[in-house]
């Protein structure tokens, strides 16, 4: 099977669109997969020459940069079909010395901002483009958001998901009518298959974070933000592709070029800063994360040229943050987010962006789908970080009311016993037991309280814990 695309012309037809190509060509172009293209296979370079099938709109080889006008124009066109989110002040500003700003995109209908792509994307679509329809391989928020679009503009939506897509989500996409694959070991197998089809059945490959309509719509958030808070010093993004990057950036450094665009991906998916410790978009493997939402391999060719030169600042996150910032999030402004979503608070609770206290910064709540029980634990994994749910080995004497007075303390103490067991088999004194005790404590104060008094009474107590956001905390102290 011959690749479908590339080179520099032979797939590219000028449409009203106006999205510029990066090589110092400032010819006006857009690239289209379907329809006009004709194939000359002696244009493709040997590098391409395998089984599979490209996508025209994302090449390596040329990659485009979107323009201010493209995000007006999305804006202008997706008015009225998605939410204009709120950007209220937050409730953690005066704790963190900042006035923060939450964008809260997670209200869109599917949960996350990726409708404003997807349905620009699909608005764009030349008629007979729409009566075909279009494919994606995603494994979430992007899927769901071109199915409901699809669905509401009456565009038929293909989606591949890989075999480990949540039964949820599955079932999302196909209450919205979309036609869901689920094939492919992972998100990569997943693409190459939607792309195949996308040959084989003339429908038009959205690339959830590259293709340059998906940029320029979410490029409409960065509008709005600047209609909501004026002159923000900061704009703070979660990075997965980077197609929201990129979007906000050119929207954001057009209108007011002093705000300061600040990047944020989770420390196991790191895809856009090894690019740019590379030079360019490289493969980077990633590990399970909490913000899913950022999981992509390899960041976009498109987003990466169009977004470089207007980021000023890339952070990596620890997910012991990120846990963090979802139960902040939940407990102070009553915000569910999932853990892409939560990635701009870990960024500045984690003292990355200490620079812009006192001034005034939006940080965007991007998406809300999160899975219960993930939430769940998440919750947990950020008491532990706050130190609110500690662990602690405690040796007590093995006579009657040894672990009676234990707990006595603990009720005195106003401390809540969550799991609680006991071990005499290893320990060196037969008179003793060791307790092994899970707790939760009101706030770190109260923790300390807790260490010292347990440290008083007994003599072999050991605290197991890890604080992570309690500056200054030296594990095992
Ligand atoms: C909730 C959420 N936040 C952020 C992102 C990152 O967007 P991008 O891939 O355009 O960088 C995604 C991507 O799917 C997402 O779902």
């Amino acid at each position: 099977m011959p690749p479908i695309l590339n080179s520099n012309n032979k797939y590219t037809t000028t449409t009203e669109s106006k999205i510029s190509r990066l090589n110092g060509n400032d010819e006006l172009k857009d690239v289209h997969q379907n329809g006009e293209h004709t194939s000359n296979r002696d244009q493709i370079p040997d590098s391409f020459e395998s089984e599979e099938v490209l996508d025209p709109f994302c090449n390596a080889e040329s990659p485009q940069k979107i323009s201010f006008h493209d995000v007006t124009s999305a804006a202008f066109l997706i008015k009225g079909g998605i939410v204009e989110t709120p950007c209220p002040r937050s409730h953690i500003s005066d704790e963190i010395g900042m006035e923060l700003y939450l964008k809260e995109e997670f209200l869109q209908f599917t949960g996350s901002f990726k409708e404003r792509g997807a349905r620009y994307a699909l608005l764009k679509l030349p008629e007979a483009q729409k009566n075909k329809g279009v494919i994606s391989a995603s494994l979430g928020n992007h899927a769901q958001g071109l199915s409901y679009h699809g669905y509401k503009l009456n565009i038929p939506v293909t989606v591949v998901m890989p075999e480990a897509a949540t039964l949820m989500k599955i079932q999302k996409c196909r209450s919205y009518g979309a036609r869901v694959v689920v094939e492919g070991k992972d998100m990569a197998e997943a693409k190459r298959i939607a792309l195949r089809m996308s040959k084989e059945e003339g429908l038009t490959y959205i690339n959830g974070y590259d293709h340059p309509h998906i940029m320029a719509g979410q490029g409409t958030i960065g509008l709005e933000i600047l209609e909501q808070v004026s002159e923000p010093d900061a704009v703070i993004i979660p990075v997965g592709g980077g197609g929201l990057l990129a979007g906000i950036a050119t929207a954001i450094k057009s209108l007011s070029p002093k705000t300061k665009i600040i990047g944020v991906e989770s420390e196991r998916c790191q895809s856009f800063t090894r690019a740019m410790e590379n030079g360019g978009p490289i493969y980077t493997p990633i590990e399970s994360t909490l913000a899913d939402g950022l999981a992509v391999p390899t960041c976009g060719y498109n987003a990466y040229v169009t977004a470089l030169p207007l980021l000023d600042k890339m952070v990596v996150v620890k997910e012991a943050w990120i846990a963090l910032s979802i139960l902040r999030l939940v407990e102070l402004e009553k915000c569910v987010v999932e853990g892409a979503g939560a990635a701009g608070l870990a960024a500045i609770l984690s003292g990355h962006l200490n620079e812009f206290k006192g001034k005034k910064v939006v940080s965007l709540l991007c998406g809300g789908n999160i899975d219960t029980t993930v939430f769940g634990r998440c919750l947990e994994r950020g008491l532990a970080a706050e130190g609110r749910l500690l662990r602690f080995n405690v040796t007590v004497s093995d006579r009657p009311g040894g672990i009676a007075d234990l707990c006595k303390l603990l009720a005195e103490l106003g401390v809540s016993v969550k799991d609680i067991m006991h071990e005499r088999a290893w320990l060196h004194d037969i008179f003793s037991v060791e307790v092994k005790v899970v707790c939760e404590t009101r706030d770190w104060e109260h923790s300390v309280e807790l260490r010292k008094t347990l440290k008083e009474r007994y003599a072999q107590v050991r605290f197991i814990d890890s604080p992570m956001a309690i500056p200054g905390y030296e594990m095992n102290e």
